[in-house]
């Protein structure tokens, strides 16, 4: 891969012009791999999986798509981190391409990266455990050179691409260059428990404390008051009530007036 300058995030990696889904094909194949950082790279996936059982639909050869195998050591620390860490990774990377999109730029809980709120990539972490084993893939799909009739319209939240925002041509194999050594940095201070750091780089990114906010999890909707991420990864919603939940598992719906 052209300019990788990781350890071992990409350093094992293979490329399919079509797959059904780069997140099923690595823990299918997991144990073809030894470390962390093995990456499947797709042109296209057939079956792409989304969060919440959604299809993630693309056209061919349009987006990054691409999922990573990663063994986690740290006994105790929250998977649900991994989600935050990723989507922070993605984000800063996006972030430094073009100054525009740094000011745009926003991650929604738990791993959404948007632009002048439209999503602009997605994630999904999948994982399988057997005994003492226990590995996932991290996937990751950005939306690189759709057009706007190429992009899926009945989504909750509006899509976008790299392209349709920006003037700056964008290099894919670069892109995942990028992504891959931003991953493996953050996973390194995962691995070393150092959680806090990665929740405060999410945050900074989010949404400000105080944003009223409508989050789905299963069939029940929460109203109530952005009130940060636990240490676990969880989001913190403070009721009318005036008690804080946290939300281990669930989806945005919508937010509004904002109390920075
Ligand atoms: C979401 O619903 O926002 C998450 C979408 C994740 C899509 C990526 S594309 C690469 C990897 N392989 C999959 O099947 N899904 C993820």
């Amino acid at each position: 891969m052209q300019a990788l300058r990781t350890r071992r995030f990409g350093r094992e990696s293979l490329f399919f012009e079509e797959v059904d889904s780069t997140n099923r094909w690595l823990l299918e194949n997991e144990e073809l791999f030894h470390l962390s950082g093995a990456t499947v790279v797709a042109d296209h996936q057939t079956a792409g999986r989304g969060r919440h059982g959604r299809q993630w639909h693309d056209t061919p050869g349009k987006s990054l798509l691409f999922s990573v195998l990663i063994r986690p050591e740290a006994k105790g620390a929250p998977l649900e981190l991994l989600s935050l860490m990723a989507g922070t990774a993605v984000a800063q990377t996006i972030g430094r391409i073009d100054r525009h999109f740094f000011e745009k730029l926003k991650v929604k809980w738990p791993n959404d990266v948007l632009i002048d709120d439209h999503k602009v990539a997605g994630i999904l972490i999948e994982s399988i455990s057997a005994g003492t084993k226990f590995c996932a893939a991290i996937g990751i799909g950005v939306n690189l050179r759709q057009n706007d009739d190429e992009l899926p319209k009945a989504t909750r939240w509006p899509a976008s691409s790299l392209q349709l925002l920006s003037s700056i041509s964008i290099s894919r194999e670069g892109l995942l260059a990028e992504i891959l050594a931003e991953l493996e940095t953050a996973y390194d201070l995962f691995q070393e428990g150092r959680t806090a750091e990665l929740i405060e780089s999410w945050s900074s990114l989010s949404l400000p404390l105080g944003t009223e906010l409508a989050v789905e999890s299963g069939d029940r909707v929460s109203k109530g008051t952005y009130s940060g991420i636990g240490t676990e990864g969880q989001l913190l919603l403070k009721g009318s009530d005036g008690i804080i939940h946290g939300i281990h598992s669930g989806e945005i719906l919508w937010r509004e007036a904002c109390d920075e």
